[in-house]
């Protein structure tokens, strides 16, 4: 699957008591237009999955090429992922980031068995268009897209991605 290029997203709740939670997930995509539904997949062994099994609301936030080190440290069991982030209490509570490609606030739509991972599909409630683009992943790593408007129909040859960061993650 490290072939299949995709975005990179920090999907982020928080529990009964308050706290919160967050991961890196590539696994996003959508699932339904009406009503409008997006699904990703969380693994059964991350130390959020039971905030997640219990989560009435989630937002994911599609991220840019400036947020790189934050998808790492989103993808790090343990680490301090909010201090500092930049993150911001939404109406509900949930730790919300301004300033990504894509944010997307979601209710529970459902939940499904998806081997040692679980897939939440999320009814998107509202949604959040930012002026950057979104950065991809493939094959364990970042690259920005070019930013060059061109016409429709025009032929671009020899264009290239430049890196951003290589990862070192058994992620898939
Ligand atoms: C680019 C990237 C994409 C990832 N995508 C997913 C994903 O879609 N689902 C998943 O469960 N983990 C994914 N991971 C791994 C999790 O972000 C990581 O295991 C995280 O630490 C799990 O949360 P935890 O810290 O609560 O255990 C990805 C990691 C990276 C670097």
């Amino acid at each position: 699957m490290a072939s299949f290029p995709s975005g990179a997203t920090i999907v982020t709740t928080n529990d009964s008591d308050g706290r919160w939670w967050g991961f890196t997930a590539s696994s996003f995509c959508s699932v339904s237009m009406d009503p409008p539904l997006v699904l990703t997949c969380l693994a059964s062994t991350a130390e959020c999955f039971p905030a997640f099994t219990e989560a009435h609301r989630w937002n994911i936030h599609v991220l840019q090429h400036r947020h790189a080190d934050l998808a790492m440290r989103f993808a790090t069991r343990g680490a301090a992922k909010f201090d500092g982030a930049g993150f911001q209490p939404d109406t509900d509570g949930l730790p919300f980031l301004k300033d990504v490609s894509i944010s997307l606030r979601c209710t529970a739509y459902s939940k499904v068995d998806g081997g040692d991972h679980l897939v939440l599909i999320g009814r998107v409630d509202e949604v959040g268009l930012g002026e950057e683009m979104p950065f991809v992943y493939f094959r364990r790593k970042f690259h920005s897209l070019p930013v060059t408007e061109e016409k429709p129909g025009a032929l671009r040859t020899g264009a290239s991605l430049p890196v951003v960061i290589e990862l070192d993650l058994g992620w898939m």
